[in-house]
């Protein structure tokens, strides 16, 4: 051993002490303090840190045991050695009994080396485990959880952690009743999961609460881990159980935030829908007028003599056409108002682009704005919900639209585009030659509430993009050159539309 070795001396006899000082010598490299009064040894304590100690059991002015007793309770890791004469053999065996490492006679001195590195290699251990110990309380407490045993003997073990978790106090052992405090509507399942594992020789884990006796109450996940001898004997049981209450909180808000956001989605295509009324009504109409138109024509062919029975059966199938369209266009608008699951489909973004188109149409000629479509060639295949994506761009057609409608002069224009980006996919864009957008508002427009108008919601972009987050796209605002705003949306393309 090379490091330093602090030793503390109680001796009052200089050539026992210098004996003592030249055997270690030979071993360590030393540094000595001899001390030869309880006062001296007390102070010496006080103020030097020190690796070892070693007293004589019989001093003139006191016994060793009263300078064990300082010891243990100034540095209790510290190893204490008595060294001593024949005559201080009972104290020291007494000493030892007390927490002294060990004791040497002065007549056989030849054991002190070995004694000494001994005592110093069981102080290690001891430091070493206690340190570990000290770790592991640590991670338990940074982790939420702790540990858990019982053997074949019955004999349980519960670590600092366990006993944090369920409310009890280490002073007073492992409690017997702890079961009082799993919740009632968890106990019929926690009393089973044990004896279960150990029935079918598996792991287990559980999720329970704990009713702490102020009423509070915990979530805990435990698993366990029971092992066997070769023949096949149950050992022991080892777990971790840990208190995941705040995991389960987050979750929930989580979870209810995914759901007010569903909500607020759900109440901003009703709104929207309101506001298209006229739009809608317009277009359902349509049909209506038509197949009124072939029904008339239809009975005009009927009232021929002899009945044109070829135009008839055309002017029905006409009739027919056109209440398939209006069923699909109440179809569609049931589409947005239903309150459905997010779904994912292969669909043309452009056809959904231009349906879009279609229900706005009412809204776009009243606001005497004129409308440039330029849409991909072929087709936009994209994956995702449609009915979500064209809430997206019906979102952005409508502000743009609202947008122009309040300024009094200048043209208004509005370009609706798709393109492929090597990069990002499909990129869809609404420009408009509205008012802009100021700097300073660039960053809050898709922020929840966030409003400019008198009866604005301000939710519509927040919706928009966390519609467009959740496709792996991308959603943001720009100038327009010379005037106006655009917004861009990515979406990854997809192979094919189906
Ligand atoms: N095309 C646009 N041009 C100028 N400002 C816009 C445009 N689109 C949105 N904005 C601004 O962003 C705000 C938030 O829009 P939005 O989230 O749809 O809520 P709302 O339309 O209910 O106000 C609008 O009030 C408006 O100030
Ligand atoms: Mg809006």
């Amino acid at each position: 051993m090379t490091s330093l070795l602090r030793v503390l001396i109680l001796e009052d006899d200089p050539n026992d002490a210098e004996l003592i000082r030249r055997l270690l010598a030979d071993q360590f490299v030393l540094e000595v303090t001899r001390v030869q009064s309880k006062e001296d040894f007390d102070s010496a304590l006080k103020t030097e840190r020190f690796d070892l100690i070693l007293a004589e059991c019989r001093l003139g002015s006191c016994d060793g045991l009263s300078a064990l007793a300082v010891a243990l309770d100034l540095c209790s890791g510290v190893p204490f050695i008595f060294v001593t004469g024949t005559a201080g053999e009972d104290l020291a065996i007494e000493g030892v009994k007390r927490g002294a490492s060990d004791y040497v006679l002065k007549t056989r001195l030849t054991r002190l080396v070995p004694c000494v590195q001994r005592a110093l290699r069981e102080a290690a251990q001891l430091t070493a485990l206690r340190r570990s110990q000290a770790y592991l309380a640590e991670a338990e407490r940074q982790s939420h959880s702790g540990a858990f045993a019982f053997d074949a003997n019955g004999s349980l073990y519960w670590s600092e952690g366990l006993y944090r978790i369920w409310g009890f106090d280490p002073g007073q052992g492992v409690p017997s009743r702890m079961w009082q405090r799993v919740h009632p509507d968890d106990w019929k399942r926690f009393r089973k999961v044990v004896p279960e594992a150990l029935r079918n020789r598996r792991d287990f884990t559980i999720e329970f609460r704990i009713v702490l006796p102020d009423g509070t109450i915990k979530h805990v996940r435990s698993i366990g881990h029971p092992s066997y001898s070769d023949a096949g004997d149950f050992i022991e049981l080892v777990g971790i159980t840990t208190d995941v209450t705040e995991a389960k909180r987050a979750e929930e808000e989580h979870e209810r935030l995914r759901q007010l956001e569903a909500d607020f989605a759900h109440l901003n295509r009703v709104s929207v829908l309101g506001e298209l009324t006229a739009s809608l009504a317009h277009e359902i109409l349509h049909p209506i007028a038509s197949a009124r138109n072939n029904a008339r024509a239809g009975m005009r062919f009927l009232e021929m003599i002899p009945p044109n029975m070829h135009e008839v059966r055309e002017a029905l199938a006409c009739v027919v056409k056109d209440a398939d369209r209006g069923k699909d266009i109440v179809d569609r608008i049931r589409e947005h108002i239903r309150k459905a699951p997010p779904r994912r489909e292969r669909f043309d973004l452009n056809a959904a682009i231009t349906e879009v188109v279609g229900m706005v149409q009412n809204a776009i000629d009243r606001s005497r704005v004129s409308v440039r479509i330029s849409l991909l060639e072929e087709a936009a295949p994209v994956v995702g919900d449609r009915v979500q994506l064209q809430q997206v761009v019906l979102n952005l057609v409508l502000n743009a639209l609202e947008a122009m409608s309040s300024l009094d002069d200048g043209p208004r224009q509005l370009f609706i585009s798709t393109m492929a980006s090597a990069t990002a996919g499909i990129v869809f864009a609404v420009h408009d030659t509205g008012p802009g957008l100021a700097p300073e508002q660039i960053h809050r427009l898709f922020k929840p509430f966030y409003t400019t108008k008198p009866t604005g919601l301000g939710m519509g972009l927040s919706i928009c993009r966390s519609i467009v987050d959740a496709h792996g796209g991308k959603l943001w605002a720009e100038p327009n050159d010379p005037r106006g705003a655009v917004f861009r949306f990515t979406l990854p393309a997809t192979a094919q539309a189906s």
